[in-house]
C-alpha cells in the first residue's frame, strides 16, 4: 500500500521574479498532487539559516543565503502518495544541466545556484521544513480532490 504524504515545496526568489509560479504549480496540479498550503513570503536571513543549517560551512552557503532571501518566494505544502520521492522526480537534479528533461530545473533553469524551486529530500526533512513555514492551523486538507474523490476510494484503492 502506498503512503499518502506531504512534503514542502518552495518556488525560489528567481521563479517568482520570473513569472514561473502558475508554470511550476501547474505540474503539480496536472500529477493530481493535493496543494494544502500556500502563502508568498519574504525569507529573513534568520529563516534562512534555520532552512538551509545542512549547508553552514560549504563554500556555497552565503550565496544561498543570499539567493534565497533575494525576494519572495511561494511556499507550499504538497500532498500525495509517495509524494516525497514523486515530487523530486518532478523538481529533478539538484543541477539543473543535469536533470532530465521534462522536469522543472531541466525546463526552467541553467545553473545549480539559481535552480528556481526546492523539494524536501526526505520525510524527516519534509517535516521539519513544513514546521518551520507553516503553523498547523495554515494546513488545509479538510477537503477532497477530484483525484482522491474517483480514484484513492479507501476502500478500493490498494496502492
Ligand atoms: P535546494 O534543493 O534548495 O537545496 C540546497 C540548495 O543549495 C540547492 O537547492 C542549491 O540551490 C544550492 N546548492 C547545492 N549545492 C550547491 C553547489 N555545489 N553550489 C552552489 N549551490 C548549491
Amino acid at each position: 500500500m502506498k503512503t499518502e504524504e506531504r512534503t514542502f515545496v518552495a518556488i525560489k526568489p528567481d521563479g517568482v521574479k520570473r513569472g514561473m509560479i502558475g508554470k511550476i504549480l501547474e505540474r503539480f496540479e496536472n500529477k493530481g498532487f493535493k496543494i494544502v498550503a500556500m502563502k508568498l513570503l519574504q525569507v529573513t536571513p534568520d529563516l534562512a539559516a534555520k532552512h538551509y543549517e545542512e549547508h553552514q560551512g560549504k563554500p556555497f552557503y552565503n550565496r544561498l543565503v543570499h539567493y534565497i532571501t533575494s525576494g519572495p518566494i511561494v511556499a507550499m505544502v504538497v500532498e500525495g502518495y509517495e509524494a516525497i520521492e514523486s515530487v523530486r522526480h518532478i523538481v529533478g537534479a539538484t543541477n539543473p544541466q543535469k536533470a532530465d528533461v521534462g522536469t522543472i530545473r531541466a525546463d526552467f533553469a541553467q545553473v545549480m545556484e539559481y535552480n528556481i524551486i526546492h523539494a524536501s529530500d526526505s520525510p524527516e526533512s519534509a517535516q521539519r521544513e513544513i514546521n518551520l513555514y507553516f503553523k498547523p492551523e495554515e494546513i488545509y486538507d479538510n477537503w477532497q480532490s477530484m483525484l482522491e474523490m474517483i480514484t484513492f476510494d479507501e476502500e478500493r484503492f490498494q496502492g
